[in-house]
């Protein structure tokens, strides 16, 4: 049922951006296809059924993380994936004694965009290009997300909040080595319908110099 709905959602959102590989088309789809549809119908998901992501599927996803390109293959990451529901509500009842006007959003249930199991990616405070690593691997971790029908979004919000002194004992659970620090949060989780947006892109900012 969940994969139906996510090859739905895939299709659709493939017919819109003009990919070449839909459900009935699929075992004609190249390799080189897959990836670019994969990477071209990913979306930052905001709303998720409450199953945290099956353990096996996350390792994975995990793993295509860690295979991300870092310079002089340094590896300078940290991720730790937590899908306890108390770890959540947790940082949840923290953020809304911050901004109160979180629980009036529309069908609001965590901080997390409502994601059941979340990625924290931390990198050493002192570092060439850790940030930058960082990113990778996260976006590495999202489109082998999607490529598996699992949903994810990005959390930069989540940061100040986990540095927070309320949240201090969360984040010493995350047992991050000494001289990190948190980069991003990423929400992961199944789809619930009309969870995307389609934010527009700006192609014209690369460009050929002749
Ligand atoms: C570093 C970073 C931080 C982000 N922080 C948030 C956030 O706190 N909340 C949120 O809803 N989306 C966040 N996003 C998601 C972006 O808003 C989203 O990627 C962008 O609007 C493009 O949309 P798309 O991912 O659906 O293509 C973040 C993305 C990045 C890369």
């Amino acid at each position: 049922m969940r994969i139906a709905k996510f090859m739905a959602t895939i299709a659709s959102v493939a017919a819109m951006v003009g990919c070449c590989c839909t459900e009935t088309q699929n075992t004609e789809c190249s390799k080189e296809q897959a990836v670019i549809e994969t990477i071209m119908t990913r979306r930052s998901v905001r709303n998720y059924t409450s199953e945290p992501v099956n353990r096996e599927q996350m390792a994975k996803i995990l793993e295509c993380g860690m295979y991300a390109p870092s310079a002089m293959n340094m590896q300078p990451w940290a991720v730790r994936v937590v899908d306890a529901p108390d770890f959540i509500e947790g940082v949840t009842n923290i953020a809304i004694e911050h901004n109160p006007q979180l629980k009036e959003q529309e069908g609001f249930h965590n901080f997390f965009r409502n994601a059941p199991t979340v990625a924290f990616i931390a990198c050493p405070v002192e570092s060439y290009s850790g940030e930058y690593d960082c990113g990778l691997l996260s976006e590495n971790m999202m489109l082998s997300a999607w490529s598996m029908g699992i949903g994810s979004c990005c959390l930069g919000s989540v940061i100040p909040v986990m540095n927070s002194e309320a949240a201090k004992p969360y984040l010493e659970r995350l047992q991050l080595p000494e001289g990190y620090k948190l980069q991003v949060a990423i929400a992961f989780g199944y789809p619930e319908p009309n969870s995307t947006k389609e934010p527009e892109r700006d192609l014209a900012k690369g460009f050929y110099i002749e």
